[in-house]
C-alpha cells in the first residue's frame, strides 16, 4: 500500500529477551514487524539471563532493524519518526535500544521517540483491530506485570488495579518450574493443562478487599504446599487446577472493573493473553455481560515492535518528539512518567 511518509514509524523493542522492530503506518497498518527471540539462549538457565539478553541485542539489533525497515519498502527519510521502548524493562537490554534508537535519529535526522512498554503493550489489539470502540477495560497480563487499565481514547487511561506480588506470568512461570516443565512456563502449562481436570484441586482465589487489585503469591505457595503433600498428584491435574485459579481472579476482577466503568469491551494484552483457557473464559464473559471481547493475536500478545511503533504514533502526536538526552527507565510505570524533557 502507497504509505503516507509522515505517519510511518519505525518502532524499537529491546526491553526483554526479544529483540524487535517494526514499521507501523498510522498505528494502524503494520509494514513489517520483525521479531527474534533470544529464549534458545535463556532456556539453559530456566530464566532470562539479564548479561546475556544485553549481549545478544548488540549483535542483533541492526540486522533486525535493517530487515524491518527492508520490507517496510520504505526508505529511512520516509519514517515519520523512531520510537524505542525505554522502559519498564532489564536496564542493559533497554540502553542497547535507546542506545541505538538515538544514533538512528541523529544518523537520519528523525524524531526519538520514547514509549513506556506497558503503554505499547495495550495498543497491541488495535493493530488486528483499528475499530475496537471505547471505554474499555484493557487485562494486560505479562512476565512483568498485571494490571487492570481503563481506556478512554489513545492516550487516556487510568489504572483500575494491579498485582500486589507476583504478576500472572511470573506466577505461570514459577509453578511451572516447580513442577518440572521448563521455561517459559506460560505456554508449558497452558499445553498440559489440556489434559488435566481443572476442578481436581481447589486452590485458593485471593481477593484484596474491595479493590481490584491482585495477588498471586498466595495461590503460587498453595501449589507447592499442595503437591508436597500429594507427590502422586497428575501434574496435569495440578497445572489445570492452577491455571482454572488464576483465570477465575483474573476474570472476577475484569468482570468487575467493566461494570465499574461502564465500559463496552474488554481487550487482552500481554503474553498471558495467548493462554488458550484465558481467552476461551474471556469470551464467555463478555459474552455474559453483553460487550464485545478484543483477543489479540498470538504474535502481538507477546513483546513485538509494532505495539510500540502504534504507541509512539500517537505519543508523537500528542507530546512531540523526545529529547536525544532520553535515558533508559528500568522502574517506568504507566502513566507516571514526566513525558519530554
Ligand atoms: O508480555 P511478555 O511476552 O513479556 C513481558 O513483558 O513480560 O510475557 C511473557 C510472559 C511469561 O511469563 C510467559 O510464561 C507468559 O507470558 N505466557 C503465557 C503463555 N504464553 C506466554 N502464560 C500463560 N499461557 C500462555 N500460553
Ligand atoms: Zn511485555
Amino acid at each position: 500500500m502507497p504509505a503516507e511518509p509522515q505517519t510511518a514509524i519505525l518502532g524499537i523493542e529491546t526491553s526483554c529477551d526479544e529483540t524487535a522492530a517494526a514499521v507501523v503506518v498510522d498505528a494502524r497498518t503494520v509494514l513489517s514487524s520483525v521479531v527474534s527471540s533470544q529464549i534458545d539462549l535463556h532456556v539453559p538457565f530456566g530464566g532470562v539471563v539479564p548479561e546475556i539478553a544485553s549481549r545478544a541485542h548488540l549483535e542483533l539489533l541492526m540486522p533486525v532493524v535493517g530487515q524491518a525497515v527492508a520490507e517496510s519498502g520504505l526508505t529511512p527519510k520516509q519514517l515519520g519518526g523512531i520510537a524505542v521502548t525505554h522502559g519498564p524493562g532489564l536496564v542493559g537490554a533497554l540502553l542497547v535500544g535507546v542506545a541505538g534508537a538515538k544514533g538512528l535519529a541523529m544518523a537520519w535526522d528523525r524524531p526519538l521517540i520514547g514509549v513506556n512498554h506497558l503503554e505499547a503493550h495495550l495498543y497491541a489489539s488495535f493493530l488486528d483491530d483499528p475499530s475496537i470502540e471505547f471505554p474499555l477495560v484493557v487485562l494486560l497480563v505479562s512476565g512483568g506485570h498485571t494490571m487492570l487499565v481503563r481506556m478512554d481514547a489513545p492516550g487516556e487511561y487510568r489504572i483500575l488495579g494491579q498485582t500486589l506480588d507476583d504478576a500472572a506470568g511470573e506466577a505461570f512461570d514459577k509453578v511451572a518450574r516447580f513442577c518440572g516443565l521448563g521455561y517459559p512456563g506460560g505456554p508449558a502449562i497452558d499445553h498440559i493443562s489440556h489434559h488435566g481436570d481443572p476442578e481436581a484441586i481447589r486452590f485458593p482465589r485471593a481477593r484484596m478487599g474491595e479493590s481490584l487489585d491482585f495477588s498471586f503469591s498466595g495461590l503460587k505457595t498453595s501449589v507447592v504446599n499442595y503437591v508436597r503433600k500429594n507427590p502422586d498428584a497428575a501434574t496435569e491435574d495440578v497445572a489445570a487446577s492452577f491455571q482454572e485459579a488464576v483465570v477465575d481472579v483474573l476474570l472476577a476482577r475484569t468482570a468487575e472493573a467493566v461494570e465499574a466503568s461502564a465500559a463496552v469491551g474488554i481487550c487482552l494484552a500481554g503474553g498471558v493473553a495467548a493462554n488458550s483457557r484465558l481467552r476461551e473464559r474471556t469470551l464467555d464473559v463478555a459474552m455474559s455481560l453483553g460487550i464485545q471481547a478484543h483477543l489479540p493475536s498470538r504474535a502481538m500478545c507477546t513483546d513485538n515492535a509494532a505495539m510500540v511503533a502504534a504507541a509512539g504514533f500517537h505519543r508523537l502526536h500528542s507530546d512531540g518528539p523526545s529529547s536525544l538526552s532520553l535515558g533508559a527507565n528500568p522502574g517506568l510505570r504507566l502513566g507516571s512518567e514526566p513525558r519530554r524533557a
